[in-house]
């Protein structure tokens, strides 16, 4: 299959919509992550996602709408505090679980009896669902396992060939994926964190639950609220470890690991004092700068042919939460405190 790179103008985006409708797969900017979308109403559409990914078939999909009309046919009930949160946090990385009505195929639900929903803000994602008319379910674009892609060329690398077409647009803002929150359960549950913060839940949700899972490893036979928590993700080739303390700590421990193919995952203050290689994710006081460059610095080490990573840990604080729940399972969860 040749994969076709359309730029987002309004005739690709036509044209996208009409591989959605015959029930073909586009490469999706989100503001989050781009996403591989397919139609959420055609189960063989849907199959052909998990086969491109390579995703294991008991991990649902998330379902992306462009109205908040669209949310009631998905839908069997959505609880006050659901809507109300819609209100506060649509269109953006805001996912919620609900329970699915008939029209969700199973595959998209991987079985369960629930469906996730998000109206993603960006306009290329808004204007393709628009054009498609229909619900689209997408993951992010990337092999299961590997980083998520935030930009058109990352999706290349991993879908060329793959998939029906790409629609080229820049890079994702946020960086790292949506905030998902369970509301088929009493009292709603964060399952992932993301762009949308727990201190800007907890205004619309005051008795939200933070998921065990969000930070600690989930045992291989544990059951999960999520099936997407149990997986290995956010993955590259580089080994990498965590290291928690202070900048001066941090730099002191960097540079007694002078061996070939070791590399500092850091901040960019921390470069005067880090005196081996180092890839840069952000800057350590502004938290949106470390989620928008995480994966793609995580794909630079492989590129950088880098075999060991010391990753220096964000804040657990706003969207740095985000930032070290995908970072500790890119580790592994081996963590080091200096
Ligand atoms: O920002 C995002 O959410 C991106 C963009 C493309 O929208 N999408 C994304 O999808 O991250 P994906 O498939 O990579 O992650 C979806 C997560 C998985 O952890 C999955 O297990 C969980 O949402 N999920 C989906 N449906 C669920 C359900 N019914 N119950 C519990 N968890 C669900
Ligand atoms: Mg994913």
């Amino acid at each position: 299959m040749i994969t076709e790179k359309l730029l987002p103008t309004e005739d690709n985006i036509a044209r996208a919509a009409a591989i959605l409708r015959r029930g073909g797969l586009v490469g999706m900017p989100t503001e989050t992550v781009y996403g591989l979308a397919a139609s959420a109403l055609d189960p063989d559409a849907v199959r052909a996602i998990f086969e491109a990914k390579g995703r294991p078939q008991d991990n649902p999909l998330i379902v992306h709408i462009a109205e908040f009309s669209d949310l009631d046919p998905l839908v069997t009930a959505i609880p006050p505090t659901a809507r109300a949160a819609a209100e506060a946090f649509w269109p953006g990385p805001f996912t919620m679980i609900l329970p699915k009505s008939d029209r969700i195929p199973s595959v998209v639900s991987a079985g369960l009896d629930t469906v996730a929903v998000r109206m993603p803000s960006d306009p290329v994602a808004h204007a393709l669902i628009q054009a498609a008319g229909l619900p689209l379910a997408a993951p992010s674009a990337n092999r299961s396992g590997l980083p998520s892609p935030t930009t058109a060329e990352r999706v290349v690398e991993d879908m060329d060939g793959r998939i029906d077409a790409v629609l080229m647009a820049g890079p994702c803002s946020v960086g790292v994926e949506s905030t998902v929150v369970s509301f088929a359960c009493t009292p709603p549950r964060l399952l992932r964190p993301g762009g949308i913060t727990v201190e800007q839940l907890r205004r619309i949700i005051p008795d939200l639950v933070v998921d065990p899972a969000v930070l600690n490893p989930v045992a291989p036979d544990q059951k999960v609220a999520s099936p997407g928590m149990k997986y290995k993700h956010y993955a590259p080739r580089c080994r990498v470890t965590m290291v928690e303390g202070s900048p001066a700590a941090y730099a002191a421990f960097v540079n007694r690991h002078t061996e070939a193919g070791t590399v500092a995952l850091c901040f960019e203050e921390d470069l005067p004092a880090v005196k081996i290689p180092a890839v840069t994710y952000g800057r350590a006081c502004d938290q949106s700068s470390q989620s928008e460059a995480l994966f793609d610095a995580l794909r630079r080490l492989d590129d950088e042919g880098y075999d060991t990573a010391f990753a220096h840990a964000p804040a657990l604080s706003g969207v740095g939460l985000a930032v070290y729940n995908r970072l500790i399972r890119a580790a592994a969860f081996q963590v080091v405190k200096v």
